[in-house]
């Protein structure tokens, strides 16, 4: 090259294939590209540059003045063009994602309740209004708060009444909640007044009375001075409240390891003639206030368990207890 008219030439080639080759850039990729072959650092317009040492002296500030016009006409020029690439990409973005506020609505079918829960929280919050607080415990639990504690030592034959689950050697699903009854007087001091609901777990075929998993909730009230008359009292408050006005309620004799006395609660429908159970109760045997450290000479307690199932069955007048575990919407919904 070497002189100012071949370097003019050659701006002027450049600017036209420059002009031509922006004009056909259409999004951010090619643009960039672009950039790269004619403004970066090693680009087309560099290369020029580098040109300029071989110019004549007298010729140079001529020659620098005019690669500066075609780099700032391009960079100018590419700039409009990216700017109105970005703004082509922004609307269509804002188009892609633009929301029609006068769509209908999806609407999503809303859970209910299942019975079980229900009837929990309805029994929960008669006895909260006495001013029992819930507690809860493990399901599973050692040998000695599901028996020992509770006054059945090993080998005693009342284990076989509860049909256990066995993890371990010592350790088992639990099969009623009474151990909560431990655990609770164990960390904390009279007066205890508690309930608390649970899941328990039995070895019992399925059938329309039996399930291997049911709801117990258990009731323990332990200060000075209570004895039967006061579990009877909250019973038939219970009663009253959860099956309705008219429903009679009595005690009959029953055995239990961990209360002394201790006795079956029934209930009686207005005009019905049978007597159904509902839960097991009596006053806490002194052997297990003892074992969680209390004197039984200053404090009595009353306990009761209870299964949530059977309570729901009675209420509602249902008459197999596996469809509380069938997930059937047409049985569900009915509560
Ligand atoms: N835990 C007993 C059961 O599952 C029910 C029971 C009876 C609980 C008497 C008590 C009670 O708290 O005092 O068969």
């Amino acid at each position: 090259m070497g002189n100012l008219n071949a370097l003019t030439t050659a701006i002027r080639d450049l600017n036209d294939e420059m002009t031509r080759s922006l004009a056909g850039v259409g999004d951010t990729a090619t643009l960039e590209a672009f950039r790269v072959e004619y403004l970066g650092r090693k680009g087309r317009v560099s290369q020029l540059f580098k040109t300029l040492g071989d110019i004549p002296a007298e010729d140079k500030s001529e020659a620098g003045r005019l690669l500066n016009e075609l780099r700032d006409g391009i960079t100018h020029a590419f700039e409009e063009r990216s700017g109105g690439i970005e703004a082509r990409a922004l609307d269509a973005q804002l188009l892609r994602e633009s929301v029609d506020v006068t769509m209908p609505g999806v609407s999503r079918a809303v859970g209910h309740l299942h019975p079980l829960t229900q009837v929990q929280r309805e029994i929960e919050a008669i006895f909260q209004r006495m001013g029992f607080d819930v507690a809860t415990g493990p399901e599973i639990e050692t040998e000695y708060y599901n028996f020992e504690a509770l006054n059945i030592p090993a080998d005693h034959p009342a284990r076989a009444d509860w049909d256990t689950f066995y993890i371990s050697d010592t350790t088992l699903l639990r099969p009623h909640t009474s151990p909560v009854q431990v655990h609770v007087m164990e960390s904390a001091s009279p007066p205890v007044r508690i309930i608390c609901p649970g899941r328990c777990y039995r070895r019992d075929a399925q059938d329309a009375t039996h399930s291997p998993v049911f709801h117990q909730i258990e009731l323990l009230w332990v200060e000075e001075g209570l004895s039967l008359a006061h579990l009877k009292h909250v019973l038939e408050l219970f009663t009253r409240e959860f099956f309705g006005e008219g429903y009679e309620m009595r005690f009959s004799g029953d055995f239990f390891p961990f209360t002394e006395p201790s006795v079956q609660v029934h209930i009686k429908a207005p005009g019905a003639t049978r007597w159904l159970e509902i839960m097991g109760a009596g006053m806490v045997d002194p052997a297990v206030l003892t074992n969680v450290g209390y004197d039984p000479e200053q404090v009595t307690g009353f306990a009761f368990g209870l299964g949530i199932e059977r309570m729901a069955m009675l209420k509602y007048g249902i008459d197999d207890i596996r469809a509380f575990l069938t997930n059937d919407l047409r049985f569900i919904r009915q509560f």
